[in-house]
């Protein structure tokens, strides 16, 4: 018998409990105000529109959705991009951001023509480390979060990717890194796109949360888009799980930027040769809602609010904690609350302060201290600070 998942392991303990204030800030799924899962308005016109088209059911080709493939890659870096113009990117859908990693993952621990390791962040999204070890590459990891200041250590970032071997893979939360919520300011990017350029390494950006951070997906898209303009070539996963709030669809893109277009023509042979023997295709339905969801400007104009007003209300519950939290009269300095960005919040409690979490008031969470800030509701946000309060005073 095998552990149970670190994260869905906390939602099966969650259902388990019951205490009728419990919370689940486990996974990083969205909840209305009223704690409920919710389906965006321009998701539900978007399936309308698709089911009064009566359209078939007939396999997707091993690329998958050419309309979905298009508009997901011109949303990340932009559709007037030189890139696309030129033919240099490779885009197929994946099973989600899930799906698009192990896409990159399989293709890079074949092709890649450097040393067969990958830099990630530390701490990552726990699904990195185990994507790249499949595939038998080494995993390092480069300093990225203080735990002293709960912020970004950007001293500590660059001196690690500065020593990474030249010729190396380094991953990248494009935004709203999760775990922590801690995210390089624009300049820091700047900063780290040369050092990035000049170890001669291969940036791969995770995009999970394009428009989650700061409610506005150009701005998200900052350093994958500076990057390009840097003159990087780039791996880029995307998902539409947390964005159009598609997650049991599994929605999402593995791109690869090439040299040129012949060189595109290879690798997108090669990753369809990979991707085969792997799902043979991937899902028509979340990758139809997105392509009629990009493709049509009122659909598009409407689910641009509703990922704005789904980061709005993340930031609102970020100030409410914070505020109730010095109401209890915590004197702690939780600053870090508000200045983290998307879905979750690294609190910094300890393991043994999240395990009297659990115990003593059925607050559900993962044992780094992180709490999904999406599952917080205006009806429970003070039940959850004097929680907090209780176990760190
Ligand atoms: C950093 C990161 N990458 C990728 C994913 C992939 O999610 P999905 O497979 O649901 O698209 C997630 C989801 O939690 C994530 O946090």
């Amino acid at each position: 018998m095998g552990p149970p998942d670190a994260i869905l392991g906390v939602t099966e303990a969650f259902k388990r409990d019951t205490n009728p204030k419990k919370m689940n800030l486990g996974v990083g799924a969205y909840r209305d105000d009223n704690g409920k899962p919710f389906v965006l308005p321009s998701v539900r016109k978007a399936e309308e529109l698709l089911i009064s088209q009566k359209l078939d059911k007939e396999y997707l080709p091993i690329s998958g959705n050419a309309e979905f493939c298009k508009k997901s890659i011109g949303l990340a870096i932009g559709d007037d991009n030189s890139a696309l113009a030129d033919g240099l990117n490779v885009t197929v859908q994946g099973i989600s951001g899930t799906g698009a990693l192990r896409i990159g993952s399989t293709f890079l621990s074949k092709f890649f023509p450097g040393p067969k390791t990958v830099w990630l962040p530390a701490p990552t999204w726990g699904n990195h480390v185990p994507i790249f070890k499949h595939v038998n590459m080494d995993v390092q990891q480069y300093r990225y979060y203080d735990p002293k200041t709960c912020g970004f250590n950007f001293s500590g970032a660059l001196e690690d990717i500065s020593k990474i071997p030249e010729g190396g893979l380094i991953m990248l939360h494009a935004c709203a890194h999760n775990p922590t919520g801690v995210d390089p300011k624009q300049e820091q990017w700047d900063e780290m796109s040369k050092v990035i350029k000049d170890r001669k390494l291969l940036p791969f950006f995770d995009m999970a949360y394009q428009g989650f951070a700061s409610g506005d997906v150009a701005k998200d898209a900052y350093a994958v888009r500076k990057f390009l303009a840097d003159g990087h070539k780039i791996c880029l996963s995307q998902s539409f799980s947390k964005n159009m709030g598609l997650y049991g669809e599994r929605a999402g893109a593995f791109t690869i930027i090439c040299n040129d277009k012949d060189e595109a023509a290879r690798v997108l042979s090669q990753v369809k040769i990979l991707i085969r023997p792997l799902y043979s295709n991937p899902p028509l339905h979340g990758s139809r809602i997105v392509a009629t969801i990009l493709n049509n400007p009122d659909l598009h104009a409407l689910w641009l609010e509703d990922v704005k007003g789904m980061a709005d209300r993340i930031i609102s519950m970020r100030s409410k904690l914070r505020s109730n939290l010095a109401k209890e009269g915590s004197v702690r300095d939780w600053t870090h609350i508000t200045e983290q960005i998307g879905m979750f919040c690294f609190t910094g409690m300890t393991p043994d302060q999240v395990a009297k979490l659990t115990k003593e008031f059925s607050v559900y969470l993962t044992k780094d201290g992180r709490i999904s800030v999406a599952g917080i509701a205006s009806s429970n946000v003070e039940y959850l600070a004097h929680a907090m309060h209780q176990v760190t005073k």
